[in-house]
């Protein structure tokens, strides 16, 4: 279960995949309903956000617990230095990401609904939704837009990084993420 000196432990590896694809999701939904104002498929990127926002706690707590796994390898320091900060932002973006986004429909009045089960009331007055703190809620719009352009570049560098050390170095960076634990020196 859990990570050893060769390999990812199997929650490690299910968690990063499970986030990894909900993660690139929501980014490229959150972007399409922006530009094509397609506002209906907005409730679907909120349940989705608050339902992963369970998963990426739980993996950030598992990650502060058992540290990441060194390099596999001769990586230089630079490298290290650069991978370690990448993971670093992916790990605290997907936590900010649903955070920034709950804490703006909320403050904003707006409620919490989970595939239409509320879990934190909308703020009604005179038949609408009125903010709860204003400032709270544009403060946590800002952030959950500065995140967009950080994540993108953070997610392409980490994609990038994971092609050279597969298939230049050719040191097994992925299949360790894969579970192949047959495939490490
Ligand atoms: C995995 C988590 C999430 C990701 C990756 C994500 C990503 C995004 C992206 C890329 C946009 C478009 C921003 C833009 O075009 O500038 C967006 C907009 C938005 N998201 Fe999320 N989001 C997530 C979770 C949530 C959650 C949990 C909520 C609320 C409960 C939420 C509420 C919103 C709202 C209201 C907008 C429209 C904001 C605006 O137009 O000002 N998001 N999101
Ligand atoms: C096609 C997309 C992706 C591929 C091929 C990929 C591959 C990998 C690989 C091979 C590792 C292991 C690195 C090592 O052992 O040193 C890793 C680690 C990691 N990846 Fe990804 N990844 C992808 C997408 C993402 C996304 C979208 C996120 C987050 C938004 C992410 C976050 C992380 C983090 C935080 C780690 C460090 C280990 C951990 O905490 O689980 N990855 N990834």
């Amino acid at each position: 279960m859990s990570n050893s000196a060769q390999g990812y432990g199997k929650v490690a590896i299910v968690l990063h995949w499970l986030i990894a694809v909900v993660m690139i999701g929501m980014i490229c939904l959150g972007l399409y309903i922006n530009k094509n104002e397609a506002y209906h498929l907005m409730s679907t990127h909120k349940s989705v956000g608050i339902l992963i926002f369970v998963f990426v706690v739980w993996r950030l707590l598992l990650r502060l617990l058992k540290g990441f796994l060194p390099a596999l390898g001769s990586t230089s320091t630079f490298q290290q230095i650069l991978s370690r900060l990448v993971h670093w932002i992916l790990l605290l973006g997907t936590v900010l990401f649903p955070l920034s986004g709950m804490v703006m429909s909320a403050m904003g009045g707006r409620g919490l609904q989970v595939f239409g089960t509320e879990i934190f009331p909308m703020n009604m007055l005179n038949g609408r939704p009125a903010a709860i703190n204003e400032d709270v809620s544009e403060m946590a719009a800002n952030i959950h837009e500065l995140l967009v352009p950080i994540m993108i570049a953070a997610i392409a560098l980490h994609i990038l990084g994971v092609i050279y050390h597969q298939f230049i170095v050719k040191d097994n960076t992925l299949s360790r993420m894969l579970g192949c634990t047959k495939c490490h020196k």
